[in-house]
């Protein structure tokens, strides 16, 4: 069942969303050469409860940090760890979810650590455009994978594989609910978008093939074919004129 959102529920999930964007803000100011993806997990958790809201990761299905940090051709889901150092040439994204008088706000952004290849640079501008080109989509009158295939065109005219296993989601009261929002898909099919549907749009763009594989500690996905992987996200309201992104600042 997709939840239709009220006036006041979506005013309540930009603020769980204004949090979390807050805690994107710290993270990414503390990316450089050196920094352990521990220590960033430590940053968000810390404005994150700051705020009177909590990391919407922590324990979720046994889940044990407050954000995800996944480097270069790691997809999602990567566990931040005292012993991972963020080199130079990196690229990291960065996952974060906080809960606010019952709403979650989930976002993610990649970040180059340091000077980057152009590739890499090609890679996460792209993978931000495939965002903004489903984004631009959700609107009354359109229908769910005009958004999806919107994300996919923009990233596969780029060259670039599409992460079919993992996808975006409905978002509110829980962190995931329906419907999935897949980054692939045909135009003209999927639910009618409605206002107050609020859900998480988030492509999974990789420079090689867009097949995954996951690691020994049952969390971490890798690109299969080992290249470079980047992740946007954002939680989007549907209302009755443009969308409204509700992780902003
Ligand atoms: N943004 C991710 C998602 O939508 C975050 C979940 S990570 C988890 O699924 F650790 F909490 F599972
Ligand atoms: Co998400």
């Amino acid at each position: 069942m997709i939840t239709i959102k009220s006036d006041s529920e979506i005013e309540t999930m930009a603020e769980a969303g204004r949090i979390t964007a807050k805690a994107l803000e710290a993270v990414e100011k503390a990316v450089k050469p050196g920094v352990t993806t521990l220590e960033l997990d430590e940053i968000a958790r810390s404005v994150i409860v700051s705020y009177q809201a909590v990391p919407a990761f922590l324990h979720y299905q046994g889940y044990p940090k407050s954000i995800c940090a996944s480097i270069n051709d790691e997809i999602v889901h990567g566990i931040p760890s005292g012993k991972r150092f963020l080199q130079e040439g990196d690229i990291v994204s960065i996952d974060i979810g906080a809960v606010y008088q019952g709403f979650v706000g989930d976002m993610a952004n990649t970040f180059p650590v340091g000077t980057v290849s152009e590739q890499a640079t090609k890679l996460i501008d792209i993978t931000r455009k495939s965002f903004y080109a489903g984004l631009e989509l959700c609107r009354l009158g359109n229908r769910l994978y005009d958004v999806s295939h919107a994300i996919q065109t923009v990233a596969e005219n780029a060259g670039y594989g599409v992460v079919r296993e993992y996808v975006g989601h409905g978002i509110g009261r829980k962190m995931h609910e329906e419907p999935s929002v897949p980054n692939y898909g045909e135009p003209g099919k999927g639910v009618r978008l409605q206002k107050g549907m609020t859900i998480a749009i988030e492509p999974m763009i990789n420079i090689g093939t867009f097949r995954t594989k996951v690691m020994k500690d049952q969390w971490t996905v890798k690109t299969a074919d080992g290249s470079l992987s980047a992740h946007y996200e954002h939680t989007v309201a549907i209302t009755d004129g443009a969308p409204r992104i509700l992780t902003a600042l």
